[in-house]
């Protein structure tokens, strides 16, 4: 076995909708500043009684339900987070315990920020390789509610909540994959509050921004120059929906279609391990995606991070 392909996908949000409007009721900040730099105009988050589990354990009970395939057979459960309910029991253990999955296999959760999802599907690859099993189910999620300064309008604007999640079959047919890390702890962390003293997410926007116009062709160069394969040869790709503006430079880029580039951030925000998955699930979902397309996901995010992965999308008939 060399690779995977997907073969069902699930999703999960809150039931709270945030808009730009509300959050001008708390900010200082307006649709208007908002929607033309990040191409968001609203965002989930979780109410008091909503939990990064709870979410995860939505999006992949549906993405189970969707593959139709005997849970037995499911050789891992891998969840990419950086907003978990508790650091220990994991919230792959909770899923495991809460589907009925399999006891005998691997049940983690991964720390990649936005990247997290692509490196996971790497982890569950390598897991299905070491224990000859046939499916993985890796899920991204956030409840990045809880970790957001919601006294600054630099970064509040920005994130939301939600999960989604892939059911990954063992496969050969197609699977390119490539990772990247470094520590660059100026960019993108957890700062503090001077009020409270809590610990939140903070950025230097501008650098994310040259980071990531950096990032995503370093990934979509490198994963064509190990398939030998051009945009021409991808049906769709996946960012990480951090901002609308930073795809709209990598499709100027490439000179590539825009339809190609799977936008959903308008709805969403930025949901870090969750958006690529969540993405996923809804492209999967509008049926524009044929079984046998071929489906590039791309991340970058804190760490510093990147990753991508190409591979195919081929659901169970
Ligand atoms: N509402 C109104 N005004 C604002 C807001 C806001 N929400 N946020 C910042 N401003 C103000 C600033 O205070 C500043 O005012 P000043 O000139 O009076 O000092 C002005 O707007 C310009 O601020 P900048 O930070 O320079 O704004 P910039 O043009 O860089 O846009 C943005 C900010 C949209 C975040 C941009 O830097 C960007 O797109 N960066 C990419 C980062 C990103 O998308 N991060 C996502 C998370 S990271 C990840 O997923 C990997």
């Amino acid at each position: 076995m060399t690779g995977l392909k997907i073969i069902a996908t699930g999703g999960a949000l809150p039931s709270r909708v945030v808009t730009n409007d509300d959050l001008s009721k708390i900010v200082d900040t307006s649709d208007e500043w908002i929607y033309p730099r990040t191409g968001i105009h609203s965002r989930y988050f979780c109410g008091e009684n909503e939990s990064t589990t709870d979410l995860a354990i939505k999006a992949a009970s549906q993405a189970l339900e969707r593959a139709n395939i005997d849970k037995e057979q499911i050789g891992c459960v891998v969840v990419a987070t950086l907003s978990a309910e508790f650091a220990c029991p994991s919230t792959a253990c909770l899923i495991q315990e809460a589907l009925g999955l399999p006891t005998d296999i691997a049940a983690l959760d991964i720390n990649a920020a936005c990247t997290g999802f692509i490196y996971g599907t790497e982890v569950a690859r390598g897991f299905l390789s070491a224990n000859g099993k046939k499916y993985a189910l890796v899920i991204g999620v956030e409840k990045l509610s809880k970790i957001l300064d919601m006294t600054d309008r630099t970064t509040c604007v920005l994130f939301g909540d939600g999960a989604g999640a892939a059911v990954y079959e063992a496969d050969d047919t197609m699977y390119y994959s490539i990772q990247g890390a470094c520590g660059a702890k100026d960019i993108l962390v957890p700062g503090i509050n001077e009020a409270d003293g809590k610990s939140y997410v903070s950025m230097n926007g501008k650098n994310v921004f040259k980071f990531a116009v950096s990032a995503i062709p370093r990934v979509i160069n490198g994963i064509f120059e190990k398939s030998e394969k051009t945009m021409d040869d991808v049906d769709w790709v996946v960012c990480h929906q951090a901002n609308s503006r930073i795809i709209d430079h990598v499709v100027k880029k490439y000179k590539a279609p825009t339809e190609k580039f799977y936008k959903n951030m308008d709805r969403f925000g930025n949901t870090s391990a969750a958006s690529v998955p969540l993405a996923l699930n809804e492209l999967c979902e509008s049926g524009k995606v044929k079984s046998g397309d071929s489906v590039m996901l791309v991340g970058f995010g804190g760490g510093l991070t990147e990753a991508g992965v190409l591979l195919s999308y081929a659901p169970k008939a």
